[in-house]
């Protein structure tokens, strides 16, 4: 009998053998366990976010735990995984999950997709992971599975439709879940980015790319543009002044104040009456999505905190020996670190 290529059957029998099967969300996996990683890997990487995941489910062990949690509660456990707005996303979904749903997380496509950070990918991935439900996910590891399988050229929009066309004919009827997590697995484990390990791939005898020997995916690493800001750090006795920004990036999180125009930054130094010393630190570049944040630092100490009064919870004195249990970004941990190690250092 002459042998068959089948491209699921190929995928989900490699999956057997190779795939990951006991990530901390697939052990008695649940809706409410898929949907929190589901978004936690979102930007971020299995590895990076085991360990959040784990904290997060031992905080909030289910929807209910979550639902009546404020943004600050998650925001805290969130502190470090970065993109901060998939925090906000999943404290504005609970809610409306506790008002509109009973606090029961939908199990159909039409309801998930209208919860916030929930998009076409991650309600097919959510149904499918828990349930088998019948729905391809796109994420980038598949989107490299099949550009390569199929040699497509395209460019974003017109590559992203026909790669859902190609994946939607692909998907099983039966084992969609299994299919899914077979070709993120084989993304990230055969088909990488750079060497990818063709030899030992499943798919290799059909997959357009190895026949033709032609591996044209452009550098997705594109050098990004820099963006210059500056933090002022003040201190008084043992605290930092820290602001729940409202900025985009690191939004509803505490950090320093900061200025992405210098004379913005003397205006408002001035006119808090603080004195800046000289800075001798080095710039901290911080890659996001789409720019580098190139991060310079002021300090000062004050003595008198009258120009900082807030009565408000916006506006806080930090206490980095005995934190406050709220959201700062990884940068500001970094810095403290940084200028803990400094202090020792210098004592030596
Ligand atoms: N990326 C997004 N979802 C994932 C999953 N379930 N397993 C591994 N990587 C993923």
């Amino acid at each position: 009998m002459n042998y068959i290529f089948n491209f699921s059957r190929e995928i989900i029998n490699w999956f057997h053998f190779h795939g990951r099967k006991k990530l901390p969300w697939q052990i008695n996996k649940n809706i409410y366990k898929t949907w929190i990683s589901e978004i936690m890997l979102q930007q971020t990487q299995v590895e990076v976010v085991i360990p959040y995941f784990k904290k997060f489910l031992k905080k909030f062990s289910n929807i209910k735990k979550l639902s009546q949690s404020s943004l600050n509660d998650i925001l805290f456990i969130w502190s470090g995984l970065g993109f901060y707005n998939r925090a906000t996303n999943i404290y504005k979904a609970a809610q409306i999950i506790k008002k509109k749903h009973n606090n029961i997380i939908p199990k159909n496509f039409k309801d998930l997709i209208k919860l916030p950070g929930i998009g076409k990918s991650t309600a097919g991935a959510i149904l499918s992971l828990t349930f088998n439900y019948f729905f391809p996910i796109l994420d980038g590891n598949i989107k490299r599975v099949i550009q390569r399988f199929y040699n497509l050229n395209e460019k974003n929009y017109q590559l992203e439709k026909r790669i859902w066309k190609k994946l939607s004919n692909l998907l099983p009827i039966h084992n969609s879940g299994k299919f899914n997590q077979s070709m993120m697995d084989l993304g990230k484990i055969i088909c990488t980015f750079k060497k990818p390990k063709c030899l030992i791939c499943p798919l290799n005898i059909k997959c357009l790319t190895f026949i033709k020997k032609k591996f044209n995916i452009k550098n997705i690493h594109k050098k990004k543009k820099k963006i210059k800001c500056w933090f002022i750090l003040i201190k008084y006795k043992n605290l930092f002044y820290l602001k729940q920004q409202k900025q985009k990036i690191w939004k509803n999180l505490y950090y320093f104040p900061i200025f992405y125009k210098k004379k913005k930054m003397f205006q408002w130094i001035k006119k808090k009456k603080i004195i800046l010393k000289k800075k001798k630190n080095k710039k901290i570049l911080y890659h996001l999505n789409n720019y580098t944040l190139s991060i310079k630092y002021f300090f000062t100490k004050i003595n008198k905190k009258k120009n900082f009064i807030s009565k408000n919870k916006k506006k806080i004195w930090f206490n980095t020996k005995n934190p406050q249990k709220i959201g700062i970004p990884a940068i500001v941990k970094k810095i403290f670190l940084e200028r803990k190690k400094n202090k020792i250092k210098k004592k030596l």
